[in-house]
């Protein structure tokens, strides 16, 4: 399973990067917002740092003008994947990029049916999210599970990124049911580090250590 991180916050990206786990970074317009920079800009340096998929969503609502927008993103890099939610106007926007070779992350999924279409119409990834629906108390990985049966028994090429990740036991559902790719906050990729029992270990090897050393 892949893992991106979901931010677009570029020392999170590079303290990420340094371990050599990431495969891509998603972002989106809150994310972007929250650094209070150029999208361009902030979407060129993530290029710099992370070789592989980094999608950038576009905020037009209408077809014509999300393939304007998409074609000036892509501009920016080869590694750039273009977000788009899915709707109508979504949609054929995808149908439309999908024919020049422009590679979609169709996102706001919130059900299979919504993953389907967009498969169908040529998305290169979708992006269920998973938290939002845990929001509502409902099952988000129910849907992912769905997505991924339905994909498989099909063969649709199109990658499942499971999104809106909130804890370490989301990715480790999305690892079981399979997910082409998790894209996880810096914060939740930190605790997947952390156990206490590790911190534990380490500090007793370093006492027993340093003790044997004080008698040698
Ligand atoms: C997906 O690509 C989105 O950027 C993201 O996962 C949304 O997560 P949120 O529900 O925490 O905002």
């Amino acid at each position: 399973m892949k893992i991106f991180i979901d931010t677009a916050n570029i020392e999170e990206i590079r303290k990420t990067a340094e371990l050599g786990i990431l495969d891509g970074v998603t972002t989106n317009p809150s994310l972007i917002a929250k650094e209070g920079r150029d999208l361009k800009q902030v979407i060129s340096e993530i290029c710099s740092i992370v070789d592989g998929p980094i999608s950038a969503e576009v905020i037009s609502l209408d077809a014509e003008d999300m393939v304007k927008e998409a074609k000036e993103l892509s501009k920016l890099h080869k590694n750039v994947v273009i977000k788009i939610p899915i709707c109508e106007e979504g949609l054929k926007a995808v149908n439309i990029l999908s024919k020049e070779g422009i590679k979609t992350n169709v996102t706001l999924i919130f059900s299979a049916q919504q993953a389907l279409l967009a498969a169908k119409s040529g998305a290169s990834f979708v992006s269920p999210f998973i938290g939002r629906v845990d929001d509502i108390g409902n099952g988000g990985l129910e849907i992912v599970r769905d997505i991924s049966d339905i994909f498989n028994i099909y063969g649709l090429e199109t990658q499942i990124i499971a999104a809106s990740i909130r804890n370490p036991m989301h990715v480790l559902e999305c690892a079981k049911v399979g997910c082409d790719v998790v894209t996880v906050p810096y914060k939740v990729i930190m605790q997947m580090i952390k156990h206490p029992l590790t911190d534990i270990g380490i500090k007793k090897f370093l006492q027993d250590y340093k003790k044997s050393n004080k008698r040698i």
